[in-house]
Protein backbone atom coordinates (compact mmCIF):
# COMPACT_ATOMS: atom_id res chain seq x y z
CA UNK A 1 0.00 0.00 0.00
CA UNK A 2 1.16 3.48 -0.94
CA UNK A 3 2.66 5.96 1.71
CA UNK A 4 3.16 9.58 1.33
CA UNK A 5 6.68 10.63 3.22
CA UNK A 6 6.89 14.59 4.11
CA UNK A 7 10.40 16.17 5.43
CA UNK A 8 8.34 19.30 6.92
CA UNK A 9 10.01 23.18 7.58
CA UNK A 10 9.65 24.50 4.11
CA UNK A 11 7.64 27.48 3.39
CA UNK A 12 5.13 26.80 0.65
CA UNK A 13 4.96 29.89 -2.14
CA UNK A 14 3.86 29.89 -5.61
CA UNK A 15 0.71 28.79 -7.78
CA UNK A 16 -1.95 26.15 -7.18
CA UNK A 17 -4.61 25.53 -9.34
CA UNK A 18 -7.86 24.08 -7.53
CA UNK A 19 -9.75 21.07 -9.22
CA UNK A 20 -13.25 20.41 -10.15
CA UNK A 21 -15.10 19.50 -6.57
CA UNK A 22 -16.03 15.88 -5.87
CA UNK A 23 -18.36 16.87 -4.25
CA UNK A 24 -20.44 18.72 -6.86
CA UNK A 25 -19.11 16.36 -9.49
CA UNK A 26 -20.61 12.93 -7.77
CA UNK A 27 -24.35 14.47 -7.68
CA UNK A 28 -24.28 15.78 -11.12
CA UNK A 29 -23.35 12.54 -12.49
CA UNK A 30 -25.76 10.64 -11.32
CA UNK A 31 -28.13 13.05 -12.56
CA UNK A 32 -27.23 11.78 -16.04
CA UNK A 33 -29.56 8.71 -14.72
CA UNK A 34 -32.75 10.89 -14.87
CA UNK A 35 -32.55 11.26 -19.00
CA UNK A 36 -32.18 9.20 -21.49
CA UNK A 37 -30.17 11.65 -23.86
CA UNK A 38 -26.25 12.04 -23.36
CA UNK A 39 -25.10 15.23 -21.35
CA UNK A 40 -21.54 16.41 -21.08
CA UNK A 41 -19.48 17.41 -17.69
CA UNK A 42 -16.41 19.24 -17.49
CA UNK A 43 -13.69 20.09 -14.64
CA UNK A 44 -14.71 16.66 -13.28
CA UNK A 45 -11.56 15.58 -10.80
CA UNK A 46 -9.63 12.36 -11.28
CA UNK A 47 -9.68 11.10 -8.17
CA UNK A 48 -11.09 7.51 -6.73
CA UNK A 49 -14.68 8.59 -5.77
CA UNK A 50 -15.26 9.77 -9.47
CA UNK A 51 -14.04 6.31 -10.69
CA UNK A 52 -15.98 4.49 -7.94
CA UNK A 53 -19.51 6.66 -9.48
CA UNK A 54 -18.66 5.96 -13.09
CA UNK A 55 -17.92 2.12 -12.03
CA UNK A 56 -21.49 2.25 -10.23
CA UNK A 57 -23.36 4.10 -13.55
CA UNK A 58 -21.51 1.26 -15.70
CA UNK A 59 -22.72 -1.24 -14.05
CA UNK A 60 -26.19 -0.15 -14.42
CA UNK A 61 -25.97 -0.14 -17.96
CA UNK A 62 -24.42 3.67 -18.22
CA UNK A 63 -22.30 4.48 -20.79
CA UNK A 64 -19.37 6.76 -19.99
CA UNK A 65 -16.14 8.17 -22.15
CA UNK A 66 -13.41 10.39 -21.26
CA UNK A 67 -11.83 12.03 -18.48
CA UNK A 68 -12.41 15.37 -17.22
CA UNK A 69 -14.66 15.73 -19.75
CA UNK A 70 -17.28 12.83 -19.40
CA UNK A 71 -20.06 11.96 -22.10
CA UNK A 72 -22.70 10.21 -20.29
CA UNK A 73 -25.37 8.57 -21.36
CA UNK A 74 -28.02 6.49 -19.67
CA UNK A 75 -30.06 6.06 -22.76
CA UNK A 76 -29.54 2.08 -22.57
CA UNK A 77 -29.81 1.28 -18.82
CA UNK A 78 -30.45 -2.80 -17.90
CA UNK A 79 -30.91 -2.10 -14.04
CA UNK A 80 -31.36 -0.04 -11.31
CA UNK A 81 -29.25 -1.74 -8.44
CA UNK A 82 -26.34 -0.23 -6.47
CA UNK A 83 -24.27 -3.25 -4.70
CA UNK A 84 -23.36 -3.31 -1.68
CA UNK A 85 -19.24 -3.66 -2.99
CA UNK A 86 -19.55 -0.22 -4.55
CA UNK A 87 -21.34 1.54 -1.59
CA UNK A 88 -19.66 0.43 0.91
CA UNK A 89 -16.37 2.31 -0.35
CA UNK A 90 -18.22 5.65 -1.05
CA UNK A 91 -21.29 6.26 0.93
CA UNK A 92 -22.19 9.00 -2.00
CA UNK A 93 -23.33 5.92 -3.67
CA UNK A 94 -27.18 6.67 -2.26
CA UNK A 95 -26.95 9.47 -4.88
CA UNK A 96 -28.01 7.22 -7.36
CA UNK A 97 -31.21 5.84 -5.32
CA UNK A 98 -33.64 9.17 -6.30
CA UNK A 99 -32.54 9.65 -9.99
CA UNK A 100 -33.28 5.85 -10.31
CA UNK A 101 -36.84 5.79 -8.19
CA UNK A 102 -37.85 8.87 -10.08
CA UNK A 103 -36.71 7.88 -13.84
CA UNK A 104 -37.16 4.14 -13.72
CA UNK A 105 -39.98 3.47 -10.76
CA UNK A 106 -37.59 1.21 -8.70
CA UNK A 107 -34.14 0.95 -7.41
CA UNK A 108 -32.62 -1.36 -4.99
CA UNK A 109 -29.70 0.69 -3.25
CA UNK A 110 -27.83 -0.79 -0.48
CA UNK A 111 -27.52 0.62 2.84
CA UNK A 112 -24.19 2.31 3.81
CA UNK A 113 -23.78 1.47 6.97
CA UNK A 114 -21.26 2.91 9.44
CA UNK A 115 -18.33 4.68 8.69
CA UNK A 116 -15.17 6.07 10.32
CA UNK A 117 -16.87 9.72 11.44
CA UNK A 118 -19.79 8.19 12.32
CA UNK A 119 -23.43 6.37 11.66
CA UNK A 120 -24.00 8.71 9.38
CA UNK A 121 -27.66 7.58 8.52
CA UNK A 122 -30.24 8.06 5.28
CA UNK A 123 -33.85 8.16 7.22
CA UNK A 124 -34.09 11.34 5.70
CA UNK A 125 -33.47 10.32 2.09
CA UNK A 126 -36.10 7.45 2.48
CA UNK A 127 -38.56 9.74 4.70
CA UNK A 128 -38.86 12.06 1.59
CA UNK A 129 -39.08 9.61 -0.94
CA UNK A 130 -42.36 7.51 1.11
CA UNK A 131 -43.59 11.13 1.72
CA UNK A 132 -43.67 11.59 -2.20
CA UNK A 133 -45.53 8.11 -2.58
CA UNK A 134 -42.96 5.89 -2.95
CA UNK A 135 -42.90 2.52 -0.95
CA UNK A 136 -39.63 1.82 0.57
CA UNK A 137 -38.48 -1.49 2.20
CA UNK A 138 -35.43 -2.53 3.80
CA UNK A 139 -34.29 -6.08 2.73
CA UNK A 140 -30.95 -8.05 3.36
CA UNK A 141 -29.57 -4.16 3.68
CA UNK A 142 -30.64 -3.48 0.62
CA UNK A 143 -33.18 -0.12 0.35
CA UNK A 144 -35.73 -1.54 -1.87
CA UNK A 145 -37.86 1.28 -3.44
CA UNK A 146 -40.71 1.28 -6.06
CA UNK A 147 -42.91 3.47 -7.31
CA UNK A 148 -45.30 4.85 -9.95
CA UNK A 149 -44.77 8.67 -11.02
CA UNK A 150 -43.65 10.02 -7.97
CA UNK A 151 -46.20 12.71 -6.31
CA UNK A 152 -44.77 16.17 -5.29
CA UNK A 153 -44.92 16.75 -1.46
CA UNK A 154 -43.95 19.40 1.04
CA UNK A 155 -41.11 17.81 2.76
CA UNK A 156 -39.31 18.99 5.80
CA UNK A 157 -35.70 17.78 7.15
CA UNK A 158 -34.93 17.11 10.51
CA UNK A 159 -31.48 18.28 9.34
CA UNK A 160 -30.08 19.83 6.58
CA UNK A 161 -28.66 17.05 4.87
CA UNK A 162 -26.40 17.29 1.98
CA UNK A 163 -26.51 14.56 -0.28
CA UNK A 164 -30.26 13.97 1.13
CA UNK A 165 -31.32 17.18 -0.28
CA UNK A 166 -29.44 16.42 -3.76
CA UNK A 167 -31.38 13.05 -4.32
CA UNK A 168 -34.84 14.51 -3.17
CA UNK A 169 -34.09 17.41 -5.56
CA UNK A 170 -33.47 15.21 -8.28
CA UNK A 171 -36.45 12.74 -7.47
CA UNK A 172 -38.52 15.63 -8.03
CA UNK A 173 -37.56 16.52 -11.15
CA UNK A 174 -39.53 14.15 -12.83
CA UNK A 175 -42.86 14.29 -9.85
CA UNK A 176 -46.26 15.12 -10.35
CA UNK A 177 -46.49 18.80 -9.47
CA UNK A 178 -44.64 20.64 -7.08
CA UNK A 179 -42.23 19.72 -4.39
CA UNK A 180 -41.53 22.40 -1.60
CA UNK A 181 -37.87 20.99 0.62
CA UNK A 182 -37.78 22.79 3.88
CA UNK A 183 -34.85 23.19 6.04
CA UNK A 184 -32.85 22.29 2.83
CA UNK A 185 -29.06 22.32 2.74
CA UNK A 186 -27.54 25.46 0.84
CA UNK A 187 -24.23 24.27 0.01
CA UNK A 188 -22.81 25.43 -3.27
CA UNK A 189 -22.59 22.02 -4.61
CA UNK A 190 -26.71 21.99 -4.61
CA UNK A 191 -26.88 25.14 -5.90
CA UNK A 192 -24.55 23.64 -8.78
CA UNK A 193 -26.54 20.73 -9.40
CA UNK A 194 -29.94 22.66 -9.47
CA UNK A 195 -28.02 24.27 -12.33
CA UNK A 196 -27.53 21.44 -14.18
CA UNK A 197 -30.32 20.12 -14.09
CA UNK A 198 -32.06 23.67 -14.84
CA UNK A 199 -30.07 23.11 -18.21
CA UNK A 200 -31.83 19.74 -18.30
CA UNK A 201 -34.91 21.05 -18.29
CA UNK A 202 -35.60 20.58 -15.06
CA UNK A 203 -37.95 23.85 -12.85
CA UNK A 204 -36.11 24.65 -9.52
CA UNK A 205 -36.05 27.79 -7.72
CA UNK A 206 -34.22 28.55 -4.33
CA UNK A 207 -31.29 26.59 -4.47
CA UNK A 208 -28.83 28.05 -2.20
CA UNK A 209 -31.61 28.74 0.25
CA UNK A 210 -33.01 26.56 2.93
CA UNK A 211 -36.29 26.12 0.95
CA UNK A 212 -35.94 24.68 -2.61
CA UNK A 213 -39.34 24.86 -4.81
CA UNK A 214 -39.27 22.06 -7.69
CA UNK A 215 -42.31 21.65 -10.06
CA UNK A 216 -42.28 18.13 -11.98
CA UNK A 217 -41.84 17.94 -15.75
CA UNK A 218 -42.38 14.80 -17.63
CA UNK A 219 -38.99 13.96 -19.06
CA UNK A 220 -35.62 16.17 -18.82
CA UNK A 221 -32.74 16.44 -21.88
CA UNK A 222 -29.41 16.49 -22.07
CA UNK A 223 -27.21 19.12 -21.33
CA UNK A 224 -23.66 20.01 -20.98
CA UNK A 225 -22.28 22.23 -17.77
CA UNK A 226 -19.20 22.37 -15.80
CA UNK A 227 -18.34 21.44 -12.10
CA UNK A 228 -17.25 23.94 -9.71
CA UNK A 229 -13.89 24.40 -7.93
CA UNK A 230 -13.52 22.30 -5.22
CA UNK A 231 -13.80 24.50 -1.75
CA UNK A 232 -12.59 22.31 0.55
CA UNK A 233 -9.22 21.85 -1.73
CA UNK A 234 -9.03 25.14 -2.21
CA UNK A 235 -9.06 25.60 1.89
CA UNK A 236 -6.73 22.93 2.77
CA UNK A 237 -4.49 24.99 0.17
CA UNK A 238 -5.44 27.85 2.43
CA UNK A 239 -4.27 26.26 5.51
CA UNK A 240 -1.39 25.09 4.19
CA UNK A 241 -0.13 28.49 3.11
CA UNK A 242 -0.79 29.67 6.72
CA UNK A 243 1.13 26.33 8.88
CA UNK A 244 4.00 26.63 6.52
CA UNK A 245 4.83 30.57 6.88
CA UNK A 246 4.06 30.90 3.23
CA UNK A 247 2.44 32.68 0.82
CA UNK A 248 0.31 30.77 -1.99
CA UNK A 249 -2.01 32.34 -4.73
CA UNK A 250 -4.59 29.54 -4.66
CA UNK A 251 -6.13 29.89 -8.25
CA UNK A 252 -9.37 28.92 -9.45
CA UNK A 253 -11.50 28.76 -6.33
CA UNK A 254 -14.73 31.00 -5.53
CA UNK A 255 -13.72 33.35 -2.49
CA UNK A 256 -18.02 33.28 -1.63
CA UNK A 257 -17.89 29.54 -1.13
CA UNK A 258 -15.40 30.28 1.69
CA UNK A 259 -16.27 33.36 3.43
CA UNK A 260 -16.17 31.17 6.85
CA UNK A 261 -12.63 30.18 6.54
CA UNK A 262 -11.48 33.21 5.09
CA UNK A 263 -12.68 34.90 8.47
CA UNK A 264 -11.43 32.36 10.68
CA UNK A 265 -7.98 32.56 8.70
CA UNK A 266 -8.04 36.74 8.90
CA UNK A 267 -8.47 36.18 12.86
CA UNK A 268 -5.61 33.92 13.35
CA UNK A 269 -3.65 36.90 11.19
CA UNK A 270 -3.52 35.33 7.98
CA UNK A 271 -3.91 37.81 4.78
CA UNK A 272 -5.93 36.83 2.56
CA UNK A 273 -6.67 39.15 -0.56
CA UNK A 274 -8.70 38.64 -3.93
CA UNK A 275 -6.92 38.37 -7.19
CA UNK A 276 -7.58 38.01 -10.51
CA UNK A 277 -8.87 34.64 -10.76
CA UNK A 278 -8.56 33.46 -7.46
CA UNK A 279 -6.90 34.32 -3.61
CA UNK A 280 -3.50 35.23 -2.54
CA UNK A 281 -2.97 33.76 0.73
CA UNK A 282 -0.21 34.46 2.92
CA UNK A 283 1.05 33.23 6.51
CA UNK A 284 0.73 35.99 9.47
CA UNK A 285 3.83 36.60 11.60
CA UNK A 286 2.08 34.31 14.08
CA UNK A 287 -0.61 32.33 14.32
CA UNK A 288 -3.61 33.71 16.79
CA UNK A 289 -5.69 31.06 18.53
CA UNK A 290 -9.22 31.20 17.38
CA UNK A 291 -12.72 28.95 18.14
CA UNK A 292 -14.53 27.19 15.80
CA UNK A 293 -18.04 25.24 15.43
CA UNK A 294 -18.46 23.35 12.63
CA UNK A 295 -21.87 23.69 10.55
CA UNK A 296 -24.15 23.53 7.52
CA UNK A 297 -22.96 25.96 4.87
CA UNK A 298 -22.47 28.47 5.20
CA UNK A 299 -20.95 27.97 8.82
CA UNK A 300 -17.52 26.36 9.12
CA UNK A 301 -17.27 23.12 7.05
CA UNK A 302 -16.70 20.17 8.73
CA UNK A 303 -14.66 18.80 5.92
CA UNK A 304 -12.12 21.13 7.16
CA UNK A 305 -12.30 21.07 10.72
CA UNK A 306 -9.82 18.83 10.72
CA UNK A 307 -7.40 20.44 8.34
CA UNK A 308 -7.75 23.38 10.46
CA UNK A 309 -7.45 21.72 13.59
CA UNK A 310 -3.51 21.08 11.99
CA UNK A 311 -2.82 25.17 11.96
CA UNK A 312 -4.54 25.11 15.14
CA UNK A 313 -2.09 22.75 16.78
CA UNK A 314 0.47 25.18 16.00
CA UNK A 315 -0.90 28.47 16.85
CA UNK A 316 -0.04 30.68 20.23
CA UNK A 317 -3.14 29.77 22.84
CA UNK A 318 -6.19 28.07 22.90
CA UNK A 319 -8.30 27.22 20.40
CA UNK A 320 -12.04 25.07 21.10
CA UNK A 321 -13.17 23.29 17.91
CA UNK A 322 -16.65 22.08 18.49
CA UNK A 323 -17.97 19.22 15.71
CA UNK A 324 -21.98 19.71 15.90
CA UNK A 325 -22.26 18.16 12.01
CA UNK A 326 -20.51 14.19 12.81
CA UNK A 327 -20.48 12.63 16.20
CA UNK A 328 -17.54 11.10 15.49
CA UNK A 329 -15.48 12.84 13.62
CA UNK A 330 -12.13 13.39 15.49
CA UNK A 331 -9.98 10.26 13.99
CA UNK A 332 -7.39 12.89 12.90
CA UNK A 333 -6.63 13.73 17.13
CA UNK A 334 -4.54 10.41 18.61
CA UNK A 335 -2.72 11.31 14.91
CA UNK A 336 -1.86 14.48 15.77
CA UNK A 337 -1.39 13.93 19.33
CA UNK A 338 1.80 11.24 17.66
CA UNK A 339 3.16 14.14 16.64
CA UNK A 340 3.47 16.60 19.95
CA UNK A 341 -0.14 18.22 19.54
CA UNK A 342 -1.99 19.09 22.82
CA UNK A 343 -5.34 18.01 21.85
CA UNK A 344 -8.00 17.02 24.77
CA UNK A 345 -11.33 15.58 23.60
CA UNK A 346 -14.32 16.82 25.71
CA UNK A 347 -17.44 15.79 24.12
CA UNK A 348 -18.19 17.66 21.04
CA UNK A 349 -15.10 19.85 21.68
CA UNK A 350 -11.67 19.50 21.22
CA UNK A 351 -9.77 21.96 23.47
CA UNK A 352 -6.22 22.19 21.45
CA UNK A 353 -3.34 24.12 23.27
CA UNK A 354 -0.98 25.70 20.79
CA UNK A 355 2.53 24.10 20.55
CA UNK A 356 6.02 25.62 19.58
CA UNK A 357 6.91 22.68 17.47
CA UNK A 358 5.23 19.17 15.88
CA UNK A 359 7.77 16.65 15.30
CA UNK A 360 7.72 13.85 12.67
CA UNK A 361 6.14 10.70 13.08
CA UNK A 362 4.86 7.82 11.56
CA UNK A 363 0.92 7.86 11.24
CA UNK A 364 -1.94 6.45 9.52
CA UNK A 365 -4.68 8.33 7.54
CA UNK A 366 -8.46 7.57 8.86
CA UNK A 367 -10.57 9.51 6.60
CA UNK A 368 -10.65 11.20 3.53
CA UNK A 369 -10.21 14.70 5.34
CA UNK A 370 -8.00 13.30 8.65
CA UNK A 371 -5.24 12.53 5.99
CA UNK A 372 -4.86 16.17 4.57
CA UNK A 373 -4.87 17.17 8.10
CA UNK A 374 -1.85 14.96 8.82
CA UNK A 375 -0.41 16.19 5.49
CA UNK A 376 -0.25 19.98 6.21
CA UNK A 377 1.20 18.94 9.84
CA UNK A 378 4.17 16.95 8.32
CA UNK A 379 4.48 20.59 6.61
CA UNK A 380 5.76 21.99 8.93
CA UNK A 381 6.22 19.27 12.03
CA UNK A 382 10.48 19.00 12.13
CA UNK A 383 11.84 15.95 10.52
CA UNK A 384 9.81 13.31 8.53
CA UNK A 385 6.61 12.27 9.13
CA UNK A 386 4.53 8.92 7.09
CA UNK A 387 1.55 8.78 6.35
CA UNK A 388 -0.06 5.55 5.64
CA UNK A 389 -3.51 4.24 4.15
CA UNK A 390 -3.31 7.31 1.46
CA UNK A 391 -6.09 5.80 -0.44
CA UNK A 392 -8.29 7.93 1.45
CA UNK A 393 -6.63 11.10 -0.04
CA UNK A 394 -6.92 9.71 -3.09
CA UNK A 395 -10.73 9.72 -2.72
CA UNK A 396 -10.80 13.50 -2.60
CA UNK A 397 -7.78 15.41 -3.99
CA UNK A 398 -6.22 15.47 -7.10
CA UNK A 399 -2.72 14.96 -7.75
CA UNK A 400 -1.93 15.82 -4.14
CA UNK A 401 1.66 15.38 -3.40
CA UNK A 402 2.14 16.86 -7.17
CA UNK A 403 0.54 19.97 -6.51
CA UNK A 404 2.73 20.54 -2.83
CA UNK A 405 5.36 19.69 -4.30
CA UNK A 406 5.44 22.50 -6.93
CA UNK A 407 4.59 24.84 -3.99
CA UNK A 408 7.91 23.84 -2.72
CA UNK A 409 7.19 20.87 -0.32
CA UNK A 410 9.43 17.61 0.23
CA UNK A 411 6.87 15.37 -0.53
CA UNK A 412 7.17 12.18 -1.99
CA UNK A 413 4.47 9.13 -2.90
CA UNK A 414 6.47 5.17 -1.53
CA UNK A 415 5.12 2.31 -3.04
C1 LIG B 1 -22.04 15.50 2.58
C2 LIG B 1 -20.67 15.53 1.97
C3 LIG B 1 -19.61 15.35 3.06
C4 LIG B 1 -19.81 16.39 4.15
C5 LIG B 1 -21.25 16.41 4.64
C6 LIG B 1 -21.54 17.55 5.60
C7 LIG B 1 -21.02 14.66 -0.26
C8 LIG B 1 -20.82 13.54 -1.21
N1 LIG B 1 -20.58 14.46 1.00
O1 LIG B 1 -22.21 14.22 3.18
O2 LIG B 1 -18.32 15.51 2.46
O3 LIG B 1 -18.96 16.10 5.24
O4 LIG B 1 -22.16 16.54 3.53
O5 LIG B 1 -21.23 18.76 5.03
O6 LIG B 1 -21.51 15.71 -0.61
N2 LIG B 1 -28.25 12.69 8.63
C9 LIG B 1 -29.27 11.96 9.20
N3 LIG B 1 -30.11 11.29 8.37
C10 LIG B 1 -30.00 11.31 7.01
C11 LIG B 1 -28.97 12.08 6.44
C12 LIG B 1 -28.10 12.76 7.27
O7 LIG B 1 -29.39 11.91 10.41
O8 LIG B 1 -30.81 10.68 6.32
C13 LIG B 1 -27.30 13.43 9.49
C14 LIG B 1 -25.87 12.96 9.38
O9 LIG B 1 -25.62 11.84 10.23
C15 LIG B 1 -25.10 14.18 9.80
C16 LIG B 1 -25.95 15.32 9.23
O10 LIG B 1 -27.25 14.77 9.01
O11 LIG B 1 -25.07 14.29 11.19
C17 LIG B 1 -25.45 15.92 7.94
O12 LIG B 1 -25.12 14.88 7.04
P1 LIG B 1 -25.27 15.04 5.47
O13 LIG B 1 -25.35 16.48 5.11
O14 LIG B 1 -26.36 14.15 5.00
O15 LIG B 1 -23.89 14.45 4.95
P2 LIG B 1 -23.68 13.73 3.58
O16 LIG B 1 -24.66 14.24 2.60
O17 LIG B 1 -23.56 12.26 3.80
Amino acid sequence: MDKIVISGGRPLHGDVQISGAKNAALPVLTAALLTEEPCTFSNIPDLVDIKTACKLLRNMGVEIEGAGTIKISAEKMTNSVAPYDLVKTMRASILVLGPLVARTGKARVSLPGGCAIGARPVNLHIKALQDMGATVDLQGGYIEARAGRLKGADIYFDLPTVTGTENIMMAATLAEGTTVLNNAAREPEIVNLAEVLRGMGAKINGAGTDVITITGVSRLSGTEAAIIPDRIEAGTFMIAAGITGGEINVLGCIPQHLEALINKLRDTGMKIQPMEGGLRVAAGSKISSVDIKTLPHPGFPTDLQAQIMAYLCVASGLSVITETVFENRFMHVSELMRMGADITIQGGSAVVRGVPALNGAQTMATDLRASASLILAALVARGETEISRVYHIDRGYENIEKKFSALGADIKRVK
